[in-house]
């Protein structure tokens, strides 16, 4: 299989990252909302994978974020909350993902963090708000991001749990200790006020669904939510 080159650089520069969830996106109007968050000056597309077992809801599969990336030069960021993620790295990896985040609930150990930069595609690993920050700690020299569920995983336009803040800023104070470039995300109830608080916290990296997808004008949106974390 050609080796999938990541458009995704490495975390630590200046530009904080705004990847909207296309979970909440027109799926009549994808092509559209996509333009219209890429105008906004968005940095990533988030794709929400469901498997209807590690949480109770079904999405999308590989044939998505293949016709994602054949439409937008927009990196693919893509959040895998499945119960076997290992039998769909690889055929998100073909499809043209440029990032692949796994639960921390749904692997043995380091193997398929490994395998995900073998197929030069950037790692990321993400938890469920009732696990402990703490659990990530042996994993951090083998991702390129950490994503901090800010929500329960399952379905957008919930609300930003309290103590998401102490999380961020528990993730943010281990990548710091490790010494190496990780993107810190946030995902779940992200909207101005609580982009804000979660940059304040050490986050550098934000998906939106409905504060985005949700407004007349997603390009509006991700303006306004720039705003609040610069
Ligand atoms: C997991 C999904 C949602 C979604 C964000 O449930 O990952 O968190 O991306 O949805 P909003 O921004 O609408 O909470
Ligand atoms: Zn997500």
């Amino acid at each position: 299989m050609m080796e999938a080159v990541s458009r995704i650089t490495e975390a630590g520069g200046e530009r904080r990252i705004i990847a909207p969830s296309v979970l909440s996106a027109d799926l009549m109007r994808l092509a559209r909302d996509i333009d219209s968050v890429s105008k906004g000056g968005a940095d990533w597309v988030h794709l929400d994978i469901m498997d209807g077992h590690f949480v109770p809801n079904l999405s999308f599969g590989p044939s998505l974020a293949k016709a994602i990336r054949g439409y937008t030069d927009l990196p693919v960021d893509t959040h895998l909350m499945l119960d076997n993620p290992q039998d769909f790295v690889e055929p998100f990896a073909k499809a043209g993902a440029d990032l692949i985040t796994v639960h921390l609930e749904a692997i043995e150990g380091p193997g398929l963090l490994e395998k995900i930069a073998g197929l030069g595609v950037r790692a990321g690993l993400s938890l469920r708000p009732d696990r402990p920050v703490e659990d990530l700690k042996p994993f951090l020299r083998y991702v390129d991001l950490v994503l901090i569920m800010t929500v329960f995983p399952g379905f957008g336009g919930q609300g930003f749990l309290p103590g998401s803040a102490e999380r961020i800023a528990e993730a943010r104070r281990l990548i710091a200790a490790c010494g190496r470039k990780i993107w810190l995300e946030v995902d779940g109830g992200i909207n101005k006020e609580t982009a804000a608080a979660a940059c304040r916290a050490g986050a550098d990296a934000f998906v939106a669904g409905n504060a985005v997808f949700g407004e007349k004008s997603p390009a509006e949106a991700v303006r306004n939510l720039r705003s609040s974390i610069n």
